[in-house]
């Protein structure tokens, strides 16, 4: 399995608080090892990362304030791939995928929040522009998709690690159990 980092960029904090939120909250359900908010901090975001870790257990990376050039110079240097998901990009019913997966390579997830950087679409930044359907949507729907897509659902199976609360599947009603 590869190890995917989501770089969140153009967070606004008046504006995309909820956003911003949801996105690590996917990134980290969906099998995601970390999430960074590139270019700003944020604590208020750092705080709520910081609770549900701790609530329902990790290990989950969370970084803020890092120039998303730097971040993604120190991900390719590392051997990683990066893939910037735009309504723009390859369709992810071509055959795209299959050539991600080929590479086996730890992945770099790119998702924006207002109008991207033009030098997002480069080859110098991004190994692949993904699209999840060529309709525009949401960081977080893509993000979702992209997940699933590329560990197939085993990543909906994962036990987290020194969670302090876990919830017992029912058929109906709400089941959690609680460790002090
Ligand atoms: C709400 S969109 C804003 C797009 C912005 N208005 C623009 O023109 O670039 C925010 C982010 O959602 C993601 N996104 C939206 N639709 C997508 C799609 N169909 N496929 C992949 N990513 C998508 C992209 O990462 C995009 O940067």
């Amino acid at each position: 399995m590869p190890k995917v980092i989501v770089l969140r960029w153009g967070h606004r904090p008046k504006r995309d608080a909820r956003l911003t939120t949801h996105v690590v909250l996917t990134a980290r359900a969906l099998g995601a090892s970390g999430v960074i908010l590139s270019d700003i901090e944020d604590e208020k975001i750092r705080k709520t990362v910081e609770k549900v870790t701790k609530n329902w257990g990790g290990p989950f990376l969370f970084e803020m304030g890092k120039p998303w050039k730097n971040v993604v110079k120190e991900w390719k240097t590392k051997g990683g791939i990066v893939v910037h998901l735009t309504a723009y990009g390859e369709n992810i019913q071509s055959n795209v995928l299959n050539k991600i997966k080929e590479l086996g390579k730890d992945i770099l997830v790119i998702v924006g929040s207002q109008k991207v950087p033009s030098e997002f679409f480069s080859k110098e930044i991004s190994d692949f522009n993904i699209a999840i359907g060529n309709q525009p949507h949401s960081e977080c729907a893509s993000l979702a998709v992209f997940l699933d897509r590329l560990f197939g659902g085993e990543e909906l199976k994962r036990e987290f690690e020194n969670a302090k609360v876990r919830i017992i599947p029912q058929k109906r009603g709400k089941k959690i159990v609680k460790k002090c």
